[in-house]
């Protein structure tokens, strides 16, 4: 038997309530099993902001790496909340944590799954995965204002990208491909960003020659944001910086029928360090505490946990489920925890092929 360490980061707003689901599931894919999972439940975000002032310490982070893994619901206080003025929970903690744990590969895979009400009309077939590069781009912090509060304030937020950081993302993703479909998109934006383009486009080169089953295409980020809405299913794997990542795959989280089910894994996959699986959203000020916010996300988090840690089984069982509960789904709006049940619930149906009354 064996045993998995897990770090919890419930954080703010909607956090606490999609991971309660999220650690629902968890226990029910794993009750019975010879693996068990043992939580340690960190308090961070704005709410202990707001009680001590401390954002993440260094006994914070080397006790949250000291897990096998970690699960995360959301970070972040109510946008213009002026107690957090001072404080900036995103970088300090969510981005503190990608970085230091070097979580390289932030993964976001999207399907648009059967019966689920998309937003596109005749969406077809759609299965694709982002990965976004995580610790590199215009998120490092490199930067700064002069002549700040002034009319004459200039402020610089310089992108960084270094060829051994695109380098091992590129490969990665590469390697993604190779395992499915076996078509890679590098998105990015060369025809403006000459200098990081151009490092992109040469490193994709280079790796793609060792890689001659993948096919390879370009797009520039804004067309291909067109064609996410207008023809999604072109798209098997993306690769892609650090921002424009994070737009796309908000974006891929609204066509596949919300971002509520959009799931995300930040992962270092040397192994060096725990990798973190989060949803995609945010703490979603606007509807936190009504138990209205879909923990879908959350859970399939824990499917791609499941899967990184090697529990192929229990991964697909959670899919698998969450697949049986969203083509049941249409005029049923539930709660929070209802969905959490269904999917529970969901767990112990015996087929891929779910009855269309589960819910
Ligand atoms: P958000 O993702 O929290 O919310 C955007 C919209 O999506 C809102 O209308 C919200 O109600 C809706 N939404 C989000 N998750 C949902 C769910 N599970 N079910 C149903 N509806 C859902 O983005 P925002 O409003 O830009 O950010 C709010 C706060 O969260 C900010 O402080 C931001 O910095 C932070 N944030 C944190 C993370 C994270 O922790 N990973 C990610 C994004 C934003
Ligand atoms: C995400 C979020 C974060 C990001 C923020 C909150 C730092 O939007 O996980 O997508 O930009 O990566
Ligand atoms: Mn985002």
């Amino acid at each position: 038997s064996r045993t998995v360490t897990l770090a919890v980061i419930p954080g703010d707003g909607i956090g606490p309530e999609v991971v309660a689901e999220a650690v629902k599931v968890l226990h029910a894919v794993t009750s019975g099993t010879d693996v068990a999972f043992d939580l340690t439940t960190f308090s961070l975000g704005a709410g202990r902001y707001l009680d001590t002032g401390d954002v993440l310490t260094d006994e914070d982070l080397a006790a949250i790496a000291s897990h096998d893994a970690i699960l995360l619901g959301a970070v972040g206080g109510a946008p213009g909340d002026p107690r957090l003025a001072g404080a900036n929970i995103e970088r300090g903690l969510l981005l503190k944590l990608r970085f230091s744990l070097d979580h390289y590969v932030n993964l976001r895979p999207t399907r648009i799954y059967p019966g689920v009400p998309s937003p596109l009309a005749d969406a077809g077939e759609v299965d694709f995965v982002v990965v976004r590069e995580g610790t590199e781009g215009p998120y490092v912090g490199n930067g700064g204002s002069i002549r700040t509060g002034t009319p004459h304030e200039v402020a610089n937020e310089v992108s960084v990208n270094t060829a051994y950081g695109v380098e091992r993302v590129v490969r990665y993703a590469f390697r993604t491909a190779q395992s499915r479909r076996r078509h890679l998109t590098l998105v990015h934006k060369t025809n403006v960003l000459t200098f990081a383009g151009s490092l992109w486009k040469r490193i994709t080169d280079e790796v793609g020659a060792e890689f001659p089953d993948v096919t390879v295409d370009y797009l520039h980020v804004d067309a291909a944001t067109i064609f996410l809405v207008t023809n999604p299913g072109r798209f098997d794997v993306l690769v892609t910086d650090n921002l424009f990542g994070d737009i796309l795959t908000d974006l891929a989280g609204a066509i596949s029928g919300g971002i509520g089910l959009a799931a995300s894994g930040n992962i270092n996959p040397d192994g060096t360090s725990p990798s973190m699986f989060e949803p995609v959203h945010g703490s979603a000020p606007d509807i936190a505490g009504t138990q209205k916010a879909d923990p879908t996300a959350a859970i399939l988090s824990v499917a791609l946990l499941l899967d990184h840690l090697g529990l192929t089984e229990a991964s697909a069982a959670v899919t698998r489920a969450v697949t049986a509960d969203i083509a049941n789904r249409a005029g049923h709006p539930r709660r929070t925890a209802e969905i959490g049940d269904a999917i529970v619930a969901a767990l112990s149906l015996p087929t891929a092929h779910a009855p269309k009354d589960i819910s």
